[in-house]
């Protein structure tokens, strides 16, 4: 597998909204992108750019939603994943099952248009990682 580049920092909120208004006016942010929903994955999302990379605001759509537990354990919101870009997602998701990693569900389509999947914590060092297939502009 070849490791690419990480693509976003995953941080869990109980409001988008808030936390716009958070990296727009205290860490000075200049380019937000417009929240969108993701019903496949329950989560309400928004892009906040960065030079190198990007912070991915995540809301629960719904009381069911993946990051719900999350913000029961962490009301306030806080940092929830990494997110590395891969070539290939069918390479990398066969790496990480031979290294006995666990993978959680199938791949599919992620905030940014392409395959993703994510490695469970337990099996990355503690930190809940997202594996993503680049865009094919990049
Ligand atoms: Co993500």
């Amino acid at each position: 597998m070849i490791l690419g580049r990480l693509n976003h920092i995953g941080v869990a909120t109980p409001s988008i909204g808030d936390s716009v208004a958070f990296y727009r006016d205290v860490m000075g942010a200049e380019v937000i992108h417009a929240p969108f929903d993701l019903p496949a994955q329950g989560v309400r999302v928004c892009f906040v750019d960065t030079p190198n990379t990007q912070i991915e605001l995540i809301e629960p759509l719904g009381e069911d939603s993946p990051i719900a537990a999350f913000l029961a354990k962490n009301p306030a919101g806080g940092q929830h994943h990494l997110c590395y870009e891969v070539p290939d997602i069918e390479e990398a998701l066969a790496w990480f099952e031979a290294k006995g990693a666990k993978v959680l569900g199938k791949p599919r389509i992620g905030a940014h248009g392409t395959p993703i999947f994510f490695v469970h914590p337990k099996d990355m060092g503690g930190v809940l990682t997202e594996i993503m297939e680049s865009p094919r502009e990049h």
